[in-house]
């Protein structure tokens, strides 16, 4: 299986939530995706809600022998700002039962459980997972948003096998890459492109991508694919053309001088992080003084 798999969080409304805005160009995204040689195409019940599962099924039945969806289960979504997470076994059972009919599946090849729930005992919403296994409702578990402690409690009820978490050239630090590639488990990378982030101009990502005749996106990802052997990221994307670029990052390899001079992204990123965190702080303390000058004023 090509180490590269297709996000889908994008393919739905705005913030993940409602239908795409063009269900044509996300079916379409699906679709080449496919057919460039992506074998994993991760989602969850949660984006959408549901919208997106749906539209996978709609896409790509009769779907590839070889094509693994990865969902997830155990967070809901009240509204488009909010997400919040479910760990109840009861639940879980519910929201897996529920992903296969809309996947239109007998068997789920990688569900994974989207994130802690810290109102339920961890070992108890593992235990549903396990149990899910043994009933052959799922093939593989893996686990989302995880620290290497919660996995190897995790690992002592179920195998896993795979965990995908949040890495990218800023945000490099997850010492479960390590323990993954360890213990011979896969890492889906989220956010591989910073949420977009990492596309905008940077010159030292530029210089990398010059050198290579790649673009930015491509050095970030094969970035991610140099960084372990387990790495595979899903990088998100509405858009077909971006789907075949990102593809082809899995011809670039980057050489020592490439990865030392991509040093420098995390800490300049880190930095940059912190001026728009200021910023933003700045722009909230600037309307509560707006909001209450105008209470004070008596204008509503
Ligand atoms: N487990 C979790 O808790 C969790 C959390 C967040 C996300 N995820 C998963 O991780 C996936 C990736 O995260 P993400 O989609 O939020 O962020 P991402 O992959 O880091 O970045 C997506 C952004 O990059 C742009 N992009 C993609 N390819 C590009 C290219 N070649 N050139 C220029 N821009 C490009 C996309 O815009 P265009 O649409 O214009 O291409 C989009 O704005 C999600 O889709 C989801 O499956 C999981």
């Amino acid at each position: 299986m090509p180490r590269l798999g297709l996000g889908t969080l994008r393919l739905a409304g705005f913030n993940g939530y409602g239908p795409p805005p063009n269900r044509a160009r996300a079916r379409e995204v699906l679709m080449r995706a496919v057919e460039l040689g992506v074998r994993l195409i991760d989602t969850a019940d949660a984006y959408g809600p549901d919208v997106v599962e749906e539209l996978i099924a709609d896409s790509l039945r009769p779907y590839p022998d070889d094509l693994v969806i990865a969902t997830k289960g155990g967070q809901t979504r009240p509204s488009r700002l909010t997400w919040r997470p479910d760990g109840d076994p009861a639940h879980l059972r519910r929201a897996c039962e529920a992903s296969l009919r809309r996947l239109v599946l007998e068997r789920i090849d990688l569900y994974q459980l989207h994130t802690f729930d810290s109102a339920v005992p961890f070992e108890e919403t593992v235990g549903a997972l396990a149990a899910l296994r043994d009933e052959g409702k799922i093939r593989h578990v893996g686990l989302s948003n995880v620290p290497v402690e919660q996995l190897r409690r995790a690992q002592a009820i179920v195998p896993i096998v795979s965990v995908q978490n949040r890495l990218n050239l800023v945000d490099r630090e997850d010492s479960v890459v390590d323990y993954c590639a360890d213990h011979g488990i896969a890492y889906l990378c989220w956010f591989p492109l910073g949420r977009g982030d990492l596309v905008r101009p940077n010159r030292r990502i530029e210089a990398v991508a010059r050198k290579h005749e790649a673009t930015i996106a491509q050095v970030a990802l094969a970035w991610l694919l140099a960084r372990s052997v387990v790495t595979l990221p899903i990088p998100g994307t509405a858009s077909p053309a971006h789907v075949e670029e990102n593809m082809q990052a899995l011809e670039l390899r980057l050489d020592a001088d490439d990865l030392e001079s991509l040093e420098g992204v995390e800490l300049e990123g880190r930095a940059a992080l912190r001026r728009r965190a200021r910023a933003a702080a700045r722009r909230a303390l600037h309307s509560t003084r707006h909001a209450a000058e105008r209470l004070r004023s008596g204008k509503s």
